[in-house]
């Protein structure tokens, strides 16, 4: 409808009206009158805020939708359609890999066509907004939603989330198209301890300066939609926070779209200890220019009353009603409430050759070859190969947040690897079960299959025995090994980061028999592989792979693929090191190049201090050599438009062709305040032939320089500084330069 009619519309809206859109309700509470009572009853709101409801939460299906929105379209006054709201984060039914697997291709373009490709699966199923993407930076292994981002660096991650909203709105096209709802807003990643929904304290600049640009790369893609976060922001819960939801968001970078609470935020502010009554935390949340309430009776049975007592504005609910209703409007909701869903269009457009195509050719880009002992590539049909492990035919390879997912779309390994090899070059079994107690999983309402993979004493016993065998007679074994599905993704925390025990045990008892191991990762963060790691003649990283998992990991094994992923976390040698990054700040003692002795600096008595495997780091199967940085200009005048032209070569010394990523990193070297020892800068994606050369040019602008200052404006300030280029971030060609007035 035209701005004047949906004005016209909004001034027919009574105050309940108007608050009903500011709620969020889950599927439960609507449908058959009988049916939806206990959902209603239990959340606390009446039937008349069902009837006002402004949207639904995680309610996906055509069938559903059409049921839910014909239903609440006959009961509601002004016909004024529900919005519906789902998780759909990196895949709907054909599932991507993980966004940790997702940065490791080091390739956003990419990322930007398959986000296409999930908003018109999502969109033809019911969906009209998705919380994704999650642009927090994460920092500490520890924490299980490490899956759900590109990695721990701020360049990468803004151009990740960027891609990603702009692969979901799609310049609204038709039928291909999704809201985007950028997550959570703000520094979610960083909870003390890596301990789930714990405090989030940290320096204002790191705040700023690490933290913020990833989100603010969405929001200025144009996402529609920001979800505050559960943390603490300078010990003010996100969704209380004005300072950041109104002076930063709305104000400072210009976002007029809807803001909505994490699940039942607003009523946790009672928790956190900073409301003592639903009232005050409506009053909080609404006050700091929070949209919708996600999920609890806060906003629906208190705003009434703060208006009739002058605690809050009308004006203030007005505002939010008017956000929300703009963004209907923009979807075309008015006009067709079911945003184009079917039944037919979903039929024909999920799991598509084209998507399982797409899905494939990323999970290719997304792996990481972490040790390559002269064993890959397999040779097909001529080494027997011997698959184990309780990843080896699972399903559940498409990540704990793939969570309307129907697992039996995915392609396991076994399937794959059967396609490729004769029989008798091929044997299986599961080997050993994932865990030895699966009882601190918890329960996850969306995952059906938690229980796979749970043997019964005999069956270990028999699967042990086969495992043994198999690997006797085999030449390779391809362990496909990991973390269960369920112990990363929300509330995964954990301070154990190694490989589950069983399959561990495993391993090594297959290595004390002599035989060749590859491992096949599977995990949604970085793990600590310091007790398997010798025990591996090869390790490919395959995060959570996806719909396509199975088919890429043949792909990366068997040379089809030369496998080109880089990694963008930090693998430690120990969870002590957490949290691990590779952009530290200088210390006073550094442990090297301290002019104290080897005791008296910043180290562990037991670990290095590095990363086992570095950001930025992974094999292929060809070689590259980096060589002759050369800088255009070694000054760079700050009042100037000033450039420095950066060239490295890169040769492949092999015979096989392939995919390198160019790093580069800066260092200033003196500032007003301490500065990191790395931060990555830009980076490029070149494909080098066979035995090919080629010249790689990057540009210093002054503006790569800037950074907040002792008084915390944005500059860059005058001194020297050092570029760093390189195939990772530990092992890096060096020059100078200079930053003049
Ligand atoms: C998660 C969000 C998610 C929301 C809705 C919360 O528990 O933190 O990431 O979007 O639930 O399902
Ligand atoms: C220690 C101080 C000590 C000083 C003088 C430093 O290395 O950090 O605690 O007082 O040496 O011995």
């Amino acid at each position: 409808m035209t701005e004047q009619q949906l004005l016209d519309l909004f001034h027919q809206m009574t105050l309940e009206e108007k608050i009903g859109q500011l709620v969020q309700l889950d599927g439960g509470c609507f449908g058959t009158d009988a049916m939806a009572v206990g959902p209603r009853e239990k959340l606390g709101v009446t039937e008349e805020t069902v009837r006002n409801c402004g949207s639904v939460l995680n309610v996906l299906g055509a069938e559903k939708v059409h049921e839910i929105q014909d239903h609440f379209l006959a009961e509601n006054r002004l016909k004024i359609p529900l919005l519906f709201m789902a998780d759909v984060i990196y895949g709907y039914q054909t599932v991507f890999p993980i966004p940790l697997g997702l940065g490791s291709t080091w390739n956003p373009k990419l990322i930007r066509e398959d986000y296409k490709l999930i908003a018109e699966e999502a969109c033809s199923d019911g969906d009209m907004v998705t919380f994704s993407p999650p642009a927090d930076l994460i920092r500490d292994a520890r924490w299980g939603r490490c899956l759900e981002m590109p990695g721990e660096d701020p360049v990468l991650i803004s151009h990740f989330s960027k891609a990603m909203v702009e692969g979901f709105q799609n310049t609204w096209e038709k039928g291909k198209s999704v809201a985007s709802c950028l997550k959570h807003f703000a520094g979610y990643g960083a909870p003390e301890a890596g301990r789930e929904y714990n405090t989030v304290d940290m320096s204002k600049r790191r705040f700023l300066q690490d933290f913020l640009p990833g989100y603010k790369s969405a929001v200025d893609a144009g996402c529609e939609l920001v979800m505050t976060s559960f943390n603490t922001v300078d010990e003010i819960p996100a969704t209380a926070n004005k300072w950041l939801m109104d002076d930063i968001l709305r104000k400072e970078w210009g976002f007029n779209g809807v803001i909505i609470t994490d699940y039942a935020a607003i009523s946790e502010l009672k928790a956190h200890g900073v409301a003592a009554d639903d009232a005050e935390a409506a009053k909080l949340a609404i006050n700091a220019t929070v949209d919708i309430d996600m999920k609890t009776s806060c906003y629906a049975n208190n705003l009434a009353d703060l208006v009739a007592r002058h605690e809050i504005d009308e004006a203030q609910i007005d505002a939010a009603c008017y956000r929300i209703l703009t963004l209907k409007n923009k979807l075309g909701l008015f006009e067709d409430p079911y945003y184009g869903c079917s039944v037919e269009k979903r039929d024909s457009v999920i799991c598509s050759p084209e998507k399982i195509s797409a899905a494939r050719k990323t999970a290719n880009r997304s792996m990481v070859l972490l040790k390559n002992d002269d064993i890959l590539p397999l040779k097909r049909n001529k080494q027997k190969i011997a698959l184990i492990g309780p990843y080896a035919d699972s399903l559940d390879i498409v990540g704990m947040w793939a969570v309307h997912a129907d697992h039996k779309h995915s392609i396991t390994i076994k399937q794959a690897m059967e396609n490729v090899l004769d029989n008798e070059y091929f044997t299986f079994t599961k080997g050993c079960d994932f865990l030895d107690d699966y009882s601190s999983l918890g329960e996850f309402g969306f995952i059906p299959t938690i229980a796979n993979g749970k043997f019964t004493p005999e069956q270990s016993v028999i699967e042990h025995e086969n495992a043994l065998t198999l690997a006797k007679e085999a030449d390779v074994v391809v362990l496909a090994m990991g973390e269960h599905m369920l112990q990363s993704g929300e509330s995964g925390s954990r301070t154990d980061i190694t490989l589950p025990e069983p399959q561990k045990q495993l391993l090594h008892e297959i290595k004390a028999l002599g035989k060749k191991i590859v491992l096949v990762l599977f995990n949604g963060r970085p793990l600590a592989l310091t007790d398997i790691i010798e025990d591996c003649d090869a390790v490919l990283e395959a995060w959570f792979p996806g719909t396509a998992g199975g088919l890429s990991i043949c792909d990366c094994l068997f040379g089809d693929y030369n496998p080109s992923g880089r990694l963008t976390v930090s693998f430690p040698y120990h969870v002590g090191q957490e949290p691990l990054y590779y952009s530290q700040f200088a210390t006073g003692r550094p442990a090297n190049g301290s002019t104290h002795s080897g005791r008296f600096v910043s180290r562990y008595l037991d670990c290095p201090n590095e990363a086992l495997f570095p950001f930025g780091y992974g094999l292929s199967y060809h070689k590259a050599e980096y060589s002759n940085l050369t800088l255009s200009q070694t000054k760079i005048s700050k009042s100037a438009d000033d450039s420095i032209q950066v060239s490295i070569t890169v040769t492949n010394t092999s015979g096989t062709s392939g995919t390198e990523t160019v790093q580069l990193y800066l260092r200033d070297l003196v500032g007003s305040v301490v500065r990191p020892i790395l931060e990555l800068k830009d980076f490029k994606q070149i494909y080098l032939g066979a035995h090919e050369t080629q010249k790689v040019t990057f540009t210093i602008t002054e503006e790569m320089l800037r950074f907040y200052t002792k008084d915390y404006t944005y500059q860059s300030e005058p001194g020297n500084f050092k570029v760093f280029v390189g195939p990772n971030s530990a092992e890096l060609l060096e020059a100078d330069f200079s930053l003049t007035i």
